[in-house]
């Protein structure tokens, strides 16, 4: 998978692979995190769902599973992201994917530090203010992405070409990316890595809960839809609980009333104790291409293959 592009990022993250394994809620603990490493890929530990002494546990779990280098993903709307930060620090992380906040927070800071930071975008113009932030490269996510999304609902096919041509740092896409060809895609959108969650959540490796794995490799592909975009923007599987907010939504629930349905700890229950009627189910458009659950060795060999078949396919 190298060319001049990808090259660049896998030199800024230190991989065999253009591939970053998204942080995610509730999913990617320190085992995902370390079998992405092991890969060829970058394992990033999602901190969003830990406690900065979670977070300590998981990475030093990680580096006990893996001698290759892993991040953490910080989205900057929780209250203890700075504590998530130190904490990494001072076990030695070198690299940050801050996400869910404004870029002008922490890369300062962490470039002070010596680390590596990566910021997550989901238009041209917040790519932009990215890159004067200083960040060191960009996450592009498009709509179809799982978890919690952009308001502007711009497609990866759109986004990532419109961010390449506003930016002069490396781009890695994100949002709908399953399989190889995709990854060829993103590619040739200009993109120089990728990152990719949905098909992570459906890996031996994750920590979600079984039912929800087993429950996104039998979703078809408008069993997904964009929910909450008064509060948080964000992509569940259809449920129970999403019906709620979708009969909300409709009569025009404001962004309080909202905020009371959704209640605490949803995601919790949908994602990491199974409970699949009542919780919340983050999960990409792309669940409806996702049709097994299987180790994170055999997603990354599968993508590599699917990858130089789509290239071959191009040719005469
Ligand atoms: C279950 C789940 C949890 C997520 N949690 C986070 C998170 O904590 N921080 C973040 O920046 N993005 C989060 N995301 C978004 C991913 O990092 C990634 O950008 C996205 O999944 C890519 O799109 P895909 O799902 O189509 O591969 C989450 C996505 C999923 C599916």
């Amino acid at each position: 998978m190298l060319t001049k592009n990808t090259k660049k990022i896998c030199t800024l993250l230190g991989t065999r692979l253009p591939i970053v394994q998204a942080g995610m809620i509730w999913v990617s603990g320190a085992k995902l995190a370390a079998a992405a490493a092991n890969s060829g890929c970058l394992g990033l530990i999602g901190a969003g769902s830990m406690q900065p002494e979670l977070l300590e546990k998981h990475i030093i779990k990680a580096r006990s599973l893996t001698t290759q280098p892993f991040g953490v993903n910080v989205p900057l709307l929780y209250s203890k992201a700075k504590e998530q930060i130190d904490v990494a620090l001072e076990h030695g992380v070198k690299i940050f994917f801050t996400s869910a906040g404004s870029p002008k927070m922490f890369t300062d800071y962490l470039k002070g530090k010596g680390a590596t930071v990566v910021h997550v975008t989901t238009t041209p113009e917040l790519a932009l203010k990215c890159e004067k932030a200083g960040v060191d490269a960009i996450v592009a996510e498009g709509f179809e992405a799982g978890g919690h999304n952009g308001r502007d609902e711009i497609t990866t096919m759109c986004l990532i070409p419109q961010v390449v041509n506003a930016v002069s740092i490396p781009v890695i896409a994100a949002g709908g990316i399953g399989d190889g060809r995709a990854v060829a895609a993103a590619l040739a959108l200009g993109a120089h890595g990728v990152q990719i969650g949905s098909r992570f959540v459906a890996t031996a490796e994750a920590s979600a809960h079984s039912q929800f794995k087993d429950m996104i490799t039998q979703s078809g592909s408008s069993d997904t839809m964009l929910a909450m975009r008064k509060l948080v923007p964000v992509r569940l599987l259809k449920n129970e609980f999403y019906a709620k907010i979708a009969r909300a939504e409709e009569s025009g629930a404001s962004a309080e009333e909202l905020k009371e349905l959704l209640g605490k700890g949803r995601a919790k229950a949908g994602m990491f104790e199974g409970d699949l009627r009542e919780g919340e189910l983050e999960i990409g458009q792309v669940s409806g291409l996702i049709r097994d659950i299987l180790p994170v060795q055999e997603v990354v060999s599968r993508l590599e293959q699917e990858f130089f078949a789509a290239r071959e396919s191009l040719k005469e």
